[in-house]
């Protein structure tokens, strides 16, 4: 595919920045840029900067930069010719002419007619004859026709290749069938056979409404429990959620996140349309993000048991931190709720959701049941962990409601509460101003980068080529002195191999992000788009100041060469020795 200038140009023009990037994020205008909240980490506070002057954005953050296309790239996880379709889709602009390479995008919606496929393939076999054993086992968990139908469930026949046989038969390839993970391969033979076998099948469906995994529960006690899809190039389970397609839309102002597909179907036969469920994997700060996207509360029903409300704990910090209200809810005298449910009813699960606890009432609870705190040396250890839970809340205002709580439930002086929830905050401040210190002076020294390894061992060096790099890509007029020779510079002036790459990919592609992006991954663009963000900064951008960076490269360039010579020489005289 032959990617011209004039095609991203075009592309771009059409695409403004600030268009594409307002329909993820929430963007404040502010003097010639706008700013939000990063869509790339989880923050309070906007970081997040477009500048629809230069087409690019920029997290002073998380360090995520870069133009439109690089941001489709990541905020939709699409590979750079994806991220091309994506934008011209948008402003009904044809691609370039197609070399017949298929893009992700093309094999993530074959993925998706696979999966669809699959699904009904799936539904039509729990009407199967053969299926009494599937039908047997709805019955004996309660899901009606209605729940079968609203969830579009399913049956995997017990064959090594009914549903191979199937999508074959439809022109689907085994490769295809591997990827999208509904077949396996034979490490033995090479062959490929059905993953699910003997399963009820949930289909995970996106917030778009495609059907991107599966989940298949053992009819009987074999392990696994469930089965599920592991990542495909159309689905992370890291990012998505069951039953979010439903629960995005109703009337709730919050989300009730449980444990497993049967609490969520369970749920929503019961009226709570809004809840929703991770995939089999602890949450993640992703899905709590995605969470944050449509509702601002979360009520937390994971199982009753000590592996449930571990698992609330480490999803308290984890909601939190993405600006989520959480209130927990615990179901009594039933492991879960969808046993609560089936046992006690709609009506009193409505009572449990109403009186769900606040997550500092949560942490309480926990702690002086953990803790016995008539026995002093545990009351301390109880006022310790709440005092941490209490200095790390935002709001001021919450915060000395929280102080009350633990002062009340503790029977210690508000006052003792405070000094000491207020030594955890100075503390914690320090400590995080250090942290920035030292991120500060790695970024500078160029510890640990892992984009540009030999950055640290050539500080000047990688700094001129920075500043070269970077006002190629701000000046074309730049470019162009380095194009021509009038400015004479090659890439193998450049000490570091990152940046030769940087600079060989401006050379070839143009003074445009969009254009150098076919080269590089995302974190390695946003290090790009960061030379041109502190060149952007200065004022003095002329072709003199290139000179002189040109100049100081070849000079580091140079003296590095003479250290190697000199150790050459040494070397020589050692082993003639
Ligand atoms: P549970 O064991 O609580 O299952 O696991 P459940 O959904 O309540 O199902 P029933 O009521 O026992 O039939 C909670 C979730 O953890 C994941 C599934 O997503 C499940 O819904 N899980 C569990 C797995 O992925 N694999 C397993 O083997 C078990
Ligand atoms: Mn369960």
């Amino acid at each position: 595919m032959n990617i011209t200038p004039e095609f991203i140009d075009e592309l771009k023009l059409r695409n403004r920045i600030e268009d594409v990037v307002s329909s993820y994020v929430n963007l404040k205008h502010t003097g010639s840029s706008y700013v939000g909240l990063c869509p790339f980490h989880s923050e309070r506070t906007p970081s997040f900067h477009v500048s629809p002057s230069r087409s690019m954005f920029h997290c002073f953050g998380c360090g995520a930069g870069g133009d439109v296309i690089t941001f489709v790239m990541r905020a939709e996880n699409l590979d750079y010719i994806s991220a091309l379709e994506v934008l011209c889709h948008r402003v009904g602009m044809e691609m370039p002419g197609d070399d017949g390479r298929k893009s992700e995008l093309l094999r993530r919606s074959r993925i998706f007619e696979m999966n669809r496929e699959a699904a009904r393939f799936f539904n039509a076999c729990l009407n199967d004859p053969s299926a009494t054993a599937a039908q047997a086992y709805l019955k004996k968990r309660g899901l009606t026709p209605a729940a079968v139908k609203h969830f579009g469930l399913g049956y995997s026949p017990d064959s090594f290749d009914a549903l191979r046989n199937h999508l074959r038969s439809l022109g689907y390839r085994d490769e295809e069938l591997g990827e999208a993970f509904l077949c396996g391969k034979s490490r033995r033979t090479g062959g490929y056979f059905d993953y699910f076998r003997s399963r009820l099948m949930f289909p995970i469906i996106d917030n778009i409404g495609n059907v991107i995994a599966f989940g298949g529960r053992a009819l009987d006690d074999s392990t696994p429990k469930y089965l599920n899809t592991s990542d495909t190039p159309a689905f992370k389970k890291s990012r998505n959620l069951f039953a979010l397609n439903f629960a995005k839309n109703t009337d709730f102002d919050y989300f009730i996140l449980c444990e497993g597909y049967m609490d969520v179907i369970a749920m929503h036969m019961a009226g709570f349309s809004n809840a929703v469920a991770t995939l089999g994997t602890a949450l993640t700060s992703e899905q709590a993000r995605v969470i944050a996207k449509y509702k601002k509360k979360v009520v937390l029903c994971y199982d009753s048991d000590e592996a449930g409300q571990n698992a609330t704990r480490r999803a308290l910090p984890i909601l939190a931190e993405a600006g989520l209200e959480t209130r927990v809810l615990r179901v009594i005298d039933a492991k879960d709720p969808d046993e609560y449910i089936k046992k006690f009813g709609a009506e009193k699960f409505k009572l449990l959701v109403e009186g769900s606890k606040s997550r500092l009432e949560f942490l309480i609870d926990s702690a002086t049941t953990k803790y016995n705190i008539v026995v002093p040396e545990e009351k301390i250890k109880a006022a310790n962990e709440l005092c941490a839970e209490a200095a790390g809340v935002y709001s001021d205002v919450e915060r000395e409601i929280y102080i009350d709580r633990i002062a009340e439930r503790l029977g210690v002086e508000r006052q003792n509460v405070k000094s000491d929830v207020d030594r955890r905050r100075r503390a914690a401040r320090k400590k995080e101003d250090g942290e920035r210190i030292t991120n500060v002076i790695s970024k500078t020294v160029g510890y640990g980068d892992r984009i540009n390894r030999e950055r640290a061992q050539n500080i000047k060096a990688s700094r001129a080529e920075e500043s070269i790099i970077g006002m190629m890509i701000l000046y074309p007029e730049l470019r162009e002195a380095v194009v021509s020779g009038r400015v004479q510079i090659g890439p193998d002036d450049f000490l570091t191999e990152f940046n030769r790459r940087a600079f060989e990919s401006v050379l070839k592609r143009g003074s445009d992000i969009g254009l150098i992006a076919q080269d590089f991954t995302v974190e390695e663009i946003a290090r790009i788009e960061d030379a041109v963000e502190r060149r952007a900064e200065l004022s003095d951008n002329g072709e003199a100041v290139l000179i002189d960076n040109v100049n100081a490269l070849k000079g580091e360039k140079k003296a590095a060469d003479d250290d190697l010579g000199a150790a050459l020489e040494i070397l020589k005289k050692k082993t003639k020795k």
